[in-house]
């Protein structure tokens, strides 16, 4: 064995390269130059691919690209023993390098066989870039049906509200309106008697003060059962047509007498106005109802609007409507008093301030009248309240 080795890395017996070239300088420095050129570039490959690996751990068949990295050296440090054998004669150590060339070269190309089928399963840049936009296609797609999902959701949510709030409207207006028909129909018999008995009392009698009393107290009773049968939409109405303009700048000219200064009232009316069928009384007694609680969420002041408006069959129903806004700035409501706002009895308002039956009796007016009532609102952001009703003569029931 020794001697193998003595024998494969002794150099006596044997002549450089550059001998068998007869030292002829064109061929010597021309096998210089090229091994020189491919070395060079044999290392200089592999130290790039080198970087990149080590840069690179997500990629795939490291192992083989490294052995590649191994066997382009080899063959690079085979260029550069051919220079140096051509004046040194080591063709042991050059044989030696060759075979460890070889054994990198035969691992390498075992390894790259059964990586193909492998390599050409990967999907090509051309490729993935097709997966990926059919990806953020999909991806576009699951958005949209999200958005349209929420927003059937919300609209159902919505509706729902909307058919509580309707459902609950409905039940206290046949509970009221069932309860203030017969205390009504009580009323009227109570009064009568009360004003027959003061009719047979003499004047200065201590029992007429008291029928006076009882009187009063019974009309008072009456006027109460006259709210609650309007917003249970029980209250006889006596509809005309009218230019409800007219019914707006009055009560504006009434107000504008009786509210502070600091209220700005602002008229925004249509000049055509659609004509209306409707209770002159109980408008007025509604509008009146809605300047009252703009006033009264205002107490610093601010600008209420009065608007009236065409609505066209379409925009807000089947039939041609008007619109009756009744804006202020004032603090506005929380969803929780939002929702309670049209129940009879429900105020926010100190005892003996409000009774909570202003806006029942719009509500109740609106409906009767064949419209309906809608309220916007926020804390601090002030209400909007708006009626519709509908134009004379696309009436109804
Ligand atoms: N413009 C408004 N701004 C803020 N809150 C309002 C407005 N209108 C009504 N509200 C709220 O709705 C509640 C009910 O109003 P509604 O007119 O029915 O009764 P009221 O004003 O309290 O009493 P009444 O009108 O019988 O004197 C009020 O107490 C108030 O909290
Ligand atoms: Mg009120």
């Amino acid at each position: 064995m020794i001697e193998y080795w003595q024998r494969l890395f002794g150099t006596a017996a044997l002549a450089p390269h550059g001998f068998c070239l007869l030292w002829d300088p064109a061929l010597i420095w021309t096998h210089v130059v090229a091994d020189a050129l491919i070395g060079l570039s044999y290392y200089s490959i592999p130290v790039a691919m080198a970087v990149f690996l080590t840069r690179r751990q997500d990629l795939q068949f490291r192992g083989v690209a490294w052995l590649f990295v191994a066997f382009i050296l080899a063959c690079g440090t085979t260029h550069f023993l051919s220079i140096w054998t051509l004046w040194v004669p080591d063709y042991g150590l050059e044989a030696v390098v060759k075979m460890l060339t070889a054994l990198v070269s035969v691992f390498t190309a075992v390894a790259l066989w059964p990586m193909i089928p492998r390599a050409l399963a990967v999907p090509s840049p051309a490729e993935l870039r097709l997966a990926n936009d059919a990806l953020r296609l999909r991806i576009a797609e699951r958005d949209a049906a999200l958005a349209a999902l929420e927003h059937a959701n919300a609209e159902r949510q919505t509706a729902e509200a909307m058919l509580r709030q309707s459902q609950k409207m409905e039940a206290l207006g046949q509970l009221t309106g069932g309860i203030a028909h017969d205390f009504n129909n009580l009323l009227t018999i109570v009064m009568a008697n009360v004003a027959r008995a003061r009719r047979l009392a003499s004047e200065e009698t201590a029992i007429g003060a008291s029928l006076d009393s009882a009187l009063i107290g019974a009309e008072r009773a009456a006027r109460l059962t006259d709210q609650l049968l309007a917003f249970a939409r029980r209250q006889p109405l006596r509809p005309e047509v009218q230019d409800f303009n007219e019914i707006v700048r009055g009560i504006a000219d009434l107000s504008s007498r009786g509210l502070d200064t600091s209220i700005h009232l602002e008229l925004d009316l249509a000049a055509d106005l659609w004509p209306v069928e409707v209770d002159a009384g109980q408008a007025e007694n509604a509008l009146l109802n809605l300047v009252v609680n703009a006033r009264d969420a205002m107490p610093e002041g601010g600008t209420l609007s009065l608007l009236t408006a065409n609505v066209a069959a379409g925009s807000a129903g089947a039939t041609d409507m008007i619109s009756l806004i009744v804006r202020d700035t004032g603090h506005g409501m929380s969803d929780g008093v939002r929702e309670r706002a049209l129940e009879p009895f429900y105020t926010t308002k100190e005892m003996g301030r409000g009774s909570g039956l202003g806006l029942p009796q719009v509500y109740g007016f609106a409906t009767q009248s064949g419209g309906s009532l809608s309220l916007e609102s926020a804390p601090g952001a002030g209400t909007t309240v708006r009626l519709l009703l509908p134009r004379a003569g696309t009436i109804r029931s």
